[in-house]
């Protein structure tokens, strides 16, 4: 048995109900620590910086699943909605870490944040483009969409672009930690622009 094949039965054995059950964990993690003082002096900014990490790190995750069937046989296919949603639910954790506990919903301040860091427009534009697909990640959407269905997905590859350039621009200087994760993920898109082999032509 090779190791695609070991994976893929590792895989096959873990339920999705499993991941959407301990991916409130990381969360309840971080605010636990946030609470108990082990955030640092600034707790909320920690926790707005990991969980838009860890939505992040989903969304790249999300975006791997395909180039790894094809490239290393290892098939996490049926996973990959569990995966796009609990990147959804850490982007809208995010959402709320900023708008809550950081801006206290103090309308005028969320305005002038806005303007003063554009960085935000880049990642509310991400954030608005993962809504239609998590709002259609049910079985009746992807019966009722047909091949619209998997269209509208490619919104992700957007989604992903405008997640990875929002943490470019919020870096100030250049760091290399942000340039990674945006190889990363223009690197998963570009290899689905590698052409599909034919398969070979019987011969005659
Ligand atoms: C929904 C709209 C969003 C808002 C309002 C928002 C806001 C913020 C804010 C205020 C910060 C901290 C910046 C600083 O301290 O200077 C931040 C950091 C970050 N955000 Fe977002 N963000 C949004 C969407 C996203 C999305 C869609 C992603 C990617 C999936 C993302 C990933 C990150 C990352 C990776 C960081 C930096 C984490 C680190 O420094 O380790 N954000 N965001």
């Amino acid at each position: 048995m090779t190791l695609p094949d070991r994976i893929n039965a590792a895989v096959r054995a873990v339920p999705s109900w499993v991941l959407y059950a301990l991916a409130p964990l990381p969360a309840a993690w971080w605010f636990y620590l946030g609470f108990t003082g082990g955030l640092g002096v600034e707790p909320i900014s920690a926790l707005e910086h990991k969980v838009g990490l860890f939505a992040l790190q989903l969304l790249i995750a999300g975006l791997a699943v395909t180039p790894l069937r094809r490239f290393a046989g290892v098939n996490l296919i049926r996973h990959r909605r569990a995966i796009g949603v609990v990147a959804f639910f850490y982007v809208l954790l995010h959402l709320l870490i900023w708008l809550v506990l950081d801006m206290s919903l103090l309308w005028s301040q969320i305005a002038a944040d806005l303007v003063k860091r554009w960085y935000i427009i880049v990642g509310m534009a991400s954030f608005v483009l993962l809504i239609p697909l998590a709002v259609t990640s049910n079985n009746w959407s992807v019966r009722k969409l047909g091949s619209t269905w998997r269209t509208l997905h490619k919104l992700v590859y957007g989604a992903c672009l405008l997640g990875g350039l929002h943490f470019v621009i919020l870096s100030k200087g250049f760091q290399l930690e942000p340039m990674v994760y945006m190889a990363i993920i223009v690197g998963l898109l570009g290899l689905r622009l590698v052409p599909k082999r034919r398969p070979m032509m019987a011969r005659a």
